[in-house]
């Protein structure tokens, strides 16, 4: 069976979970969030009282880490550790940094590589990450780097904070975004940059619905017919 690829790359706050969970809804592919696996990983070494700013001791981790991603009858990823479903610990701000720090060892990011890359070969995919049409799906038939200014992106996330009752001042929610997008970009290893073929799409001026019409036609207009 010949599977088809899309690569959604970007940084933290740019939607896109939502639009691409919505991009695969709407073309029947198989939505995967890799950011989440990373994450996984993070609570993982967090249960595990490790220090992230030791790669060695995450490193000597690995072995007993046993990652599961399931796609369930909601229709959503969830998440396995050690056969526990951890789809909603993953998302608090402490395993956020910890995802962020395990996420620069390159052992931890050719650990979680064929895992990636096993799920592309099965289905087909929207995948979304920092270095999915870099690294992970090289030959992804269509590569979107999705971003919005830092500014509009702190404004959708202290939006989406406060609707889940955190409130949070502006100027804090901008720094967490700025010093995420500066450690994704600077590490050594799979730093997020935009592929050389994918395409620029840029959501600051646009609501949630024009980014989804304007990722929509892109991705139709390079599709295989
Ligand atoms: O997209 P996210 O915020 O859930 O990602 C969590 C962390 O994992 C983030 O710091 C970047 C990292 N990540 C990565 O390095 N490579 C990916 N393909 C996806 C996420």
């Amino acid at each position: 069976m010949s599977v088809v690829s899309i690569a959604i790359d970007g940084p933290a706050g740019a939607g896109k979970s939502t639009l691409s969970r919505k991009l695969a809804q709407s073309l029947g592919f198989l939505y995967v969030d890799t950011g989440a696996i990373y994450r996984t990983l993070g609570l993982f070494v967090e249960q595990n009282g490790k220090r992230c700013s030791d790669p060695k001791e995450v490193i000597g981790l690995l072995d007993q880490a046993h990652i599961e991603l399931r796609h369930e009858k909601d229709g959503f990823q969830h998440m396995y550790l050690q056969g526990v479903d951890v789809t909603e610990a993953i998302r608090s701000n402490r395993v956020s940094s910890y995802a962020s720090l395990v996420s620069a060892i390159p052992e931890v990011r050719s650990f979680l590589l064929e895992m990636q890359r096993t799920l592309a070969k099965h289905h087909n995919v929207v995948m979304d990450g920092r270095d999915i049409g870099t690294v992970v799906l090289p030959e992804a038939k269509v590569k979107i780097f999705l971003t919005a200014s830092p500014e509009c992106r702190a404004m959708r996330r202290q939006r989406e904070l406060s609707g889940k009752g955190n409130e949070l001042p502006f100027s804090q929610v901008l720094q967490e975004i700025v010093e995420r997008d500066e450690a994704d970009q600077n590490r050594p290893v799979a730093p997020l940059r935009q592929a050389e073929d994918a395409v620029l799409l840029d959501t600051s001026t646009m609501n949630f619905e024009e980014s989804l019409d304007a990722l929509l036609s892109l991705v139709k207009e390079r599709l295989p017919v």
